[in-house]
């Protein structure tokens, strides 16, 4: 027998409560306990016993359907896989509908498909379909936000091969009390949609809307309950749009995929390297190029640093696409091992593009922009720079060398400053390989 029982949730980290309390014990969050209701069923006797088999044994790589859009793909682990499913986050006016409006237009040459809508009208998709050009694609679309519709209608022997829902706060089930988007109620439609999914074989394809602390609105548990979350990134103010796969059960987790949003949509970036360039102006110091890694592709990225004199007691320190603390680290190990004067200076760290850097490979890279920058001597404008730095001022070295130096070499750079340890290389680039951080301020000296 089903019966409705209520209870406390933590809407960060799921952690469920018999009442409310005003911090969460397991995440120790204030304030997000919110009150849920939801359905439970009893749990019967009379389950199947489950048999069990040896880890070793034949296994059937899945088979993969390609969307047509590389970068996509890419990002998927080389192309969909039946009854996967896929949730892709972001920001509001990133480009969810849009990417996927293409996607699935692209899909539906080859595949029955189907385009579930609950934030946008019948016109406006109609409209948003004329303007990428595919308005005469196979795509089967309706405008609903009844989860038991929505059911009732895939719930059936041959449903579409491809379902996109849009976006999954905006789905609403009527045998739960709460509103729209409320945690219960994006988890049940959720977790009834994979279930479906599982069962009717079909690939789904969830939008999550992020929430200011950038997590898909809605418990983490919406994250495990897929196969791939991918996260759409990028400032509206640049016309690059990054797909970024957290999570993928098909395929390797970093992966991303570049895009350059146009009056038709988002068309895709085979170098993105190049574009990341495209306005860096040469000889200019506080500037460096980056080679860094963004899952198996290697990518190049601009790296400005401007160090300004301060009036301020506590100068200023400012990043944009790095993260502050290691900023304060870097700043700290240049002045403790190296001498450098950057306390009555304000401090600003750009990474052109409005991209993000994650892999503290870029260290070097930031040293050496703050070294030209302080110095006001510019680093070689064809060189490129990677490397860690350890509390000791130490460079320590990176992964993937090779494939960063590669790069480097086919967007034309002829020198790199990279760490001693990964001097090993067939690549022909000339190399400056540095073990400790003083040999970089060195190269930046003024006699
Ligand atoms: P959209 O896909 O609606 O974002 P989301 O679903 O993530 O909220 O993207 C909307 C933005 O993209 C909007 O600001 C307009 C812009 N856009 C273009 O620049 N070119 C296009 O061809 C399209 C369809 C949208
Ligand atoms: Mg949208």
């Amino acid at each position: 027998m089903a019966k409705n029982k209520k209870f406390f949730y933590c809407t960060k980290c799921g952690a469920t409560y018999g009442k409310w309390q005003g911090q969460c014990s397991a995440c120790k969050e204030w304030d997000s306990i919110s009150e849920e209701q939801e359905t439970h069923n009893q749990l019967g006797e009379g389950g199947a016993k489950i048999s069990f088999v040896a880890l070793d044994g034949k296994q059937d790589l899945p088979e993969r359907t390609t969307t047509g859009m590389e970068e996509f793909d890419r990002v998927c682990g080389g192309g969909l896989v039946d009854s996967m499913c896929i949730l892709v986050g972001g920001d509001p006016g990133i480009g969810k509908s849009t990417i996927l409006l293409q996607v699935t237009s692209a899909l539906a040459e080859k595949i029955e498909t189907a385009y579930i809508s609950g934030e946008e009208s019948i016109d406006q998709i109609r409209i948003r379909a004329k303007r990428l050009h595919k308005e005469k694609s196979n795509v089967s679309l309706a405008s609903t936000n009844s989860m038991r519709d929505i059911v009732t209608t895939l719930d059936v022997a041959n449903p579409p091969k491809v379902v996109i829902i849009d976006s999954i706060q905006t789905l609403y089930y009527d045998g739960l009390d709460s509103a729209p988007g409320t945690v219960s109620q994006v988890r049940y439609c959720a977790s009834e949609l994979v279930r479906l999914a599982k069962k009717r074989n079909f690939v789904l394809i969830i939008v999550g809307h992020v929430t200011k602390e950038g997590n898909i609105a809605g418990p983490r548990v919406l994250e495990h309950m897929v196969d791939t979350v991918l996260y759409f990134e990028g400032d509206r103010g640049h016309q690059f749009r990054i797909l970024r796969a957290v999570k993928n059960r098909f395929g390797a987790t970093d992966e991303i995929g570049v895009f350059e949003m146009t009056d038709m949509g988002l068309s895709e970036v085979h170098n993105p390297s190049a574009l990341f360039l495209n306005d860096r102006q040469e000889n200019v110091h506080g500037s460096c190029v980056f080679a860094g890694m963004e899952g198996t592709r290697p990518v190049l990225m601009e790296i400005q640093a401007l160090v300004a004199t301060s009036s301020l007691g506590m100068p200023r320190r400012s990043v944009l696409g790095w993260e502050s603390s290691r900023l304060s680290m870097i700043l700290a190990v240049l002045e403790a091992r190296c001498g450098l004067q950057f306390s009555n200076h304000d401090v600003y760290l750009n990474i052109a593009g409005g991209i993000k850097i994650n892999e503290p490979g870029a260290d070097l890279a930031v040293a050496a922009a703050l070294c030209s920058a302080l110095s006001g001597n510019s680093v070689p404008n064809d060189a490129i720079v990677f490397g860690e730095i350890g509390l000791s001022g130490e460079i320590r070295s990176v992964g993937q060398s090779e494939n960063r130096l590669k790069e480097a070499t086919k967007l034309g750079f002829t020198k790199a400053i990279i760490p001693h340890r990964n001097s090993e290389t067939k690549n022909t680039i000339q190399l400056k390989t540095i073990s400790h951080i003083i040999e970089l301020v060195n190269l930046f000296k003024n006699d």
